[in-house]
């Protein structure tokens, strides 16, 4: 990526984004702003940026003054078997987004500014990671604690977007800024889906055409399982019947569907207050995750 000189980041004016690629050139920038009063909204993202970050982005101008945009493929979120060397990475084409968008301000860290050799801390987040994606992830829960707190601390934002569309991440970060004091309000964004149905993600490019087909009845079966529930059906009978509507669609293994509630991510029985169902499927080796929201009904 080619940066643009630091000075420009007071510019309000459309362009390509001032490149930041340190912490040091991160906090100068921020406290210029700090000092004429206005206030900084952080997207934390993985790059390949897509429509849904593109939410986040709108909801962060509405939250404050400044956008800071990060872009970093956080090597400690992923386990040696999975896809960071695959993972997209989409350079100039993200710079071109965040022009369009009219983010004034990209992010983007080296490995080595993020973790030197000798970096020795982990930031855990307790029982909201243990279960669903944590049961089978281990590691990938501790990586973004640590990368979320870090780029807080880094950037000391009044506000920070995430995406409903992963929404165990959500939970934990929620929870390590209230259990940490970080200053910084989360706000969240609701899942930004294809006209299908399907939430857009970057792992939807490794679909092939058949794999996409199948792919559109995850959010069906999502949300035809929370309207049950949401009048009253038993979770365990809705987790049966949503573990054979994935099967007869096609999917090629089921990793977890459970219904939780919203804020603790504990299982739960039935819909008494707001819950959440939630999943991850393969598609040959694709592991797509999704969840929709359940409301429980007025019930006499
Ligand atoms: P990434 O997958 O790039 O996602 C960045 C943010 O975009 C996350 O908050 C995610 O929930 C949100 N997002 C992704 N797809 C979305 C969609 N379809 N609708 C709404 N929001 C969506 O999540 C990460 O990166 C990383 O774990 C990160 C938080 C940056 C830490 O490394």
């Amino acid at each position: 990526m080619t940066a643009k000189p630091a000075e420009s980041a007071d510019s309000l004016e459309s362009g390509p984004p001032v490149v930041l690629e340190t912490v040091e050139a991160l906090r100068k920038a921020v406290r210029g702003w700090r000092t004429r009063g206005e206030t900084v909204a952080l997207v934390p993202t993985m790059g390949a940026l897509h429509q849904g970050h593109l939410a986040l982005i709108e909801a962060a101008f509405e939250a404050a003054d400044r956008v800071v945009v990060s872009i970093f493929v956080n090597p400690a979120q992923f386990a040696p078997e999975e896809d960071f060397d695959a993972y997209p990475r989409a350079g100039e084409a993200d710079l071109k987004h965040l022009a369009e968008a009219r983010v004034d301000t990209a992010f983007v860290p080296s490995a080595a500014e993020m973790y030197p050799p000798d970096f020795a801390t982990t930031v855990r987040v307790g029982a909201v990671t243990e279960g669903l994606c944590g049961a089978t992830r281990p590691h990938f829960f501790a990586g973004v604690a640590t990368v979320v707190t870090k780029l807080l601390l880094q950037c000391l934002p009044e506000a920070a977007i995430f995406g409903e569309k992963d929404y165990q991440q959500l939970v934990a970060v929620r929870r390590l800024v209230r259990d940490l004091d970080i200053p910084t309000r989360i706000i969240a964004v609701a899942t930004v889906r294809e006209p299908d149905g399907l939430a857009v993600s970057s792992r939807n490019a490794y679909l092939t055409p058949e794999q996409r087909r199948i792919a559109r009845s995850l959010s069906a079966v999502l949300h035809a399982m929370a309207e049950r529930l949401a009048e009253g059906a038993p979770a365990i009978q809705q987790v049966d019947r949503g573990m054979a509507e994935l099967g007869v669609a096609g999917f090629d293994g089921v990793e977890y569907l459970a219904v939780c509630d919203a804020d603790s991510l504990e299982p739960i029985s039935s819909v008494e207050r707001p819950a959440r169902v939630l999943a991850a499927v393969y598609l040959g080796t694709t592991r797509l995750i999704d969840n929709v929201p359940v409301a429980p009904a007025a019930r006499a």
